[in-house]
């Protein structure tokens, strides 16, 4: 029988997607055990903005949040989502920075590391791959991932091309990641095809968003086409920015002979265990009804949803919302200048507000941003496609060449973290709290002086009471 299995997001992207990812450990630690029944490909629980989400608003410990999962569920694939050389922010770490956050995450309980670049310069995955096989178990898989973009130079011959390119590196499975929802079933089919024909070995996952109202056909037609494993989310957290439900699938799938392998039972009692959180965040006003609803406004603008709602809060900011269909005119001129990047963070808000402000100024690059000029200095990586020659000459000067990243990467390697770890002095009590602060020193710094804080007042009234 034909086999499709359902990683379960409810933790991790579904989270992050419909809450701004501030769904506390408590919440949800007495349906761990339940979900370690339901035969899940893997439960996506950490990474991205859970780790700054845990330190920044909920007071939480991301790392003994993660032991805490995997306490709950010792027979699931745990996954995390991994920025590359960026780790779980936006600024490149030193190799041995990586390498450490690597081998930590995989000692306190990650099996999946899914791991991607912006830009899809995988360069910027490998030392994070290597260190996932330095560090592997028998039960760690290194998934690479793509994140998925159309531009002119993103035809289906150079998606083919990265796969391959991940399969030489030595990823052991593929992942391709559909951040803004915009992959049709049209794209899903031609690429799942092409990609199965070239390196059809390899299991293929299909990560995707329901915010333009695509996604169950695109994943339908993914699986038509061979994909191996779809993301998905428990019903009540599913759909509108998250991802397709869990148990909708599941029914459809059946019908098809198609096995998931998971447990109907189980996976109904994880939905009701979720319903009334879900309510409370609605109640409460955390989860806002527009991230709930199909916005297909994305696949006429050709831009994600997130970058469409960013700009017209700028515009609308500076009154100037009479210069949307101008600056939304500006985006492709100014994507095609930067190489074709995915439209993803921090590039989505990179292109978007640089056509803003051409429009604005009524001259194109008259001002240019920080983050632009980075870019071009190379320190995200190389673009997709060469980039606007003339644009490099006025931020680099005259024959100005990018610097690698990779090797000032390597550079540094060794004085991030003894930094970091001289910074904290004894208020670091692991190698772990010296990662939260390399990750986010100014949360990570509050919620150690919190930590300490709260001891020594339950010492001091402890004392009292005896
Ligand atoms: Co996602």
């Amino acid at each position: 029988m034909k086999k499709v299995q359902i990683t379960e997001t409810v933790l991790r992207d579904a989270n992050q997607s419909l809450m701004a990812t501030r769904l506390p450990y408590a919440d949800y630690e007495a349906i761990l055990p339940e979900m370690d029944k339901a035969g899940y490909y893997s439960v996506e629980c950490w990474g991205g903005a859970t780790f700054d989400s845990c330190l920044r608003y909920l007071n939480e410990d991301p790392w003994e949040r993660l032991r805490g999962i995997r306490k709950h569920m010792p027979n699931t694939r745990l996954q995390m989502l991994l920025r590359g050389q960026n780790l779980l922010g936006y600024k490149h770490y030193h190799d041995d920075v990586v390498e450490k956050f690597v081998e930590l995450s995989i000692k306190n309980g990650i099996d999946i590391i899914r791991i991607f670049d912006a830009l899809n310069d995988f360069r910027n995955l490998g030392t994070a791959l290597d260190a996932t096989m330095k560090y592997a178990t028998p039960k760690t898989i290194a998934s690479g991932c793509i994140s998925y973009t159309q531009s002119p130079v993103h035809t289906v011959e150079k998606y083919i091309e990265m796969c391959k390119e991940l399969k030489k590196m030595g990823f052991k499975t593929i992942c391709l990641k559909d951040m803004a929802g915009t992959m049709s079933p049209y794209e899903a089919e031609n690429l799942i095809k092409g990609i199965k024909d070239a390196v059809g070995d390899m299991p293929l996952i299909l990560h995707t968003h329901c915010t333009t109202g695509m996604a169950y056909m695109t994943v339908t037609k993914a699986i038509e086409s061979g994909v191996d494993v779809i993301d998905c989310a428990t019903s009540c957290f599913s759909n509108g920015t998250s991802q397709p439900a869990t148990e909708t699938m599941f029914y459809a799938l059946q019908q098809y002979g198609i096995e998931t392998g998971l447990n109907e039972d189980v996976i109904n009692k994880v939905n009701d265990y979720f319903k009334p959180i879900k309510q409370k965040y609605i109640d409460s006003g955390r989860i806002n009804p527009k991230s709930m609803a199909t916005d297909a406004q994305a696949l006429v603008y050709k831009v994600p949803g997130g970058m469409l709602s960013n700009m017209i809060a700028n515009l609308t900011d500076m009154h100037a919302m009479d210069k949307f269909e101008a600056a939304l005119e500006e985006i492709p001129v100014v994507r095609k200048d930067l190489g074709y990047p995915p439209l993803v963070t921090p590039l989505s808000q990179m292109v978007g507000n640089q056509a803003v402000t051409n429009v604005l100024l009524g001259e194109r690059y008259k001002q240019i941003s920080k983050e632009v000029k980075n870019y071009f200095r190379g320190e995200y990586g190389i673009a997709p496609a060469p980039v606007s020659q003339e644009l490099q000459d006025k931020i680099l000067g005259e024959g100005g060449k990018p610097i690698d990243c990779r090797i000032e990467d390597a550079k540094r390697t060794g004085e991030e973290f003894k930094a970091a770890k001289e910074a904290l002095g004894d208020l670091a009590r692991s190698e772990e709290d010296v990662m939260s602060y390399i990750c986010f020193p100014d949360q990570a710094m509050k919620f150690f002086e919190a930590r300490k804080a709260k001891e020594e007042n339950i010492c001091k009234y402890t004392i009292e009471e005896a």
